[in-house]
């Protein structure tokens, strides 16, 4: 069983295949990178245009890296939402083409199970298990039940933790994305520099919220000149912030779940944010704490590509969640409203 998936949500069009073996037989992204540099930041139109120019080929050489043909496929999978809707109508609507033309089932990914399935890709993960997704637009702590069944633990109040990452990165003339190049610059310097606040810790429930600690940093480089010891230590004083953070709020979804009676078979970081080795090790003491393993997938698979909506789209193919080619591309679709099997 072949499966093919697209992913055109944000900056990166990805085009994977994977088989029921959990062999990534492609996995082209053709990040748009260059083209949003001199911006800061993703532009949506400049997004949906370099998607639609680079998608042709970039599955054709997708196909061509696994062996393939259209006719090996046993169905086709794209990101229907949530993301930038330009952006997710090129990949789905090419996925729907290829439904119809080649007769394939066409299975209609979210984004964020792509980004929540991707462990049981690359680990062999049961359901449940505790997820903390951290990406560029979202950071939430939830139950992973089965596919199709999510339950929400926590939530940022204000911005996702990748947010905090790339605005922080662009305080401190890092560059975009912001994540990577704080982790790199965090490596050269001092986390005890900066007394930076630990946002929500210790606060009831399992919510984030970054805003605050984003107008620390912007508070504390206020009128200091940016060389670069004092920006390997305001990255490693944020860096360390955070980790200390979302372990606070990991620490009180475990909490939750045992009050619950909720057992969890591990604890799983995806998104582009759980590419970070420093947060990763702290998550990794916590799931020990609780007596499960913690799961990351490699950075490659954390950040956006098309192999993790292509193993979303088999998960959903094998439980028969086939859809028709009248669904419509979301902006906006949380995880728990997400269809599956168990509701
Ligand atoms: O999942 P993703 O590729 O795209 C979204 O769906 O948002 O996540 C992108 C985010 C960016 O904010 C980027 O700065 C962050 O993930 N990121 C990292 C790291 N690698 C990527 N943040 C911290 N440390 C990293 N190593
Ligand atoms: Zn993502």
């Amino acid at each position: 069983m072949l499966v093919l998936g697209l992913e055109t949500s944000c900056d990166d069009t990805g085009v994977g295949i994977v088989d029921a073996e959990k062999n990534i037989r492609a996995n082209v992204v053709a990040s748009q990178l260059a083209a949003h540099k001199p911006y800061g930041g993703v532009v949506p139109e400049i997004a949906a245009r370099a998607h639609l120019d680079v998608i042709d080929d970039a599955i054709a050489e997708a196909l061509k890296t696994a062996g393939a043909d259209f006719s090996d496929l046993s169905a086709v999978a794209a990101t229907t939402g949530p993301g930038l809707i330009g952006g997710v109508m090129v990949g789905s609507m090419m996925g729907k083409a290829i439904s119809a033309v080649c007769r394939l089932p066409f299975i209609s990914v979210n984004h964020l199970e792509a980004h929540a399935l991707t462990a049981r890709l690359t680990n062999n993960i049961d359901f449940p298990y505790l997820l903390l997704l951290a990406s560029g637009g979202h950071c939430q702590l939830l139950l992973v039940r089965g596919v199709g069944n999510y339950r929400l633990l926590g939530t940022t109040i204000d911005d996702a933790i990748g947010e905090c990452f790339d605005k922080c990165a662009k305080m401190l003339g890092l560059g975009y994305p912001g994540g990577p190049l704080i982790e790199e610059a965090a490596t050269q310097g001092n986390r005890k520099t900066f007394a930076l606040p630990r946002p929500m810790l210790g606060r009831q429930g399992c919510d984030f919220s970054f805003s605050g600690l984003k107008t620390s940093v912007r508070t504390a480089l206020a009128g200091k000149e940016l060389t670069p010891s004092l920006v390997a230590d305001m990255a490693a004083s944020l860096q360390a912030a955070i980790a200390d953070s979302v372990a606070d709020r990991a620490r009180k979804a475990f909490a939750m779940l045992k009050v619950q009676d909720e057992a969890v078979t591990a604890f799983v970081a995806a998104g582009g944010v759980a590419a970070n080795r420093t947060l990763c090790a702290r998550l990794t003491s916590i799931a020990q704490e609780n007596g499960v393993t913690f799961v990351s997938p490699p950075p490659r698979l954390c950040t956006d590509n098309g192999a993790m909506v292509a193993w979303a789209g088999l998960e959903r193919f094998r439980l028969g969640l086939i859809d028709t080619l009248d669904i419509r591309a979301r902006p906006r679709w949380p995880l728990e409203e997400v269809r599956g099997m168990q509701k």
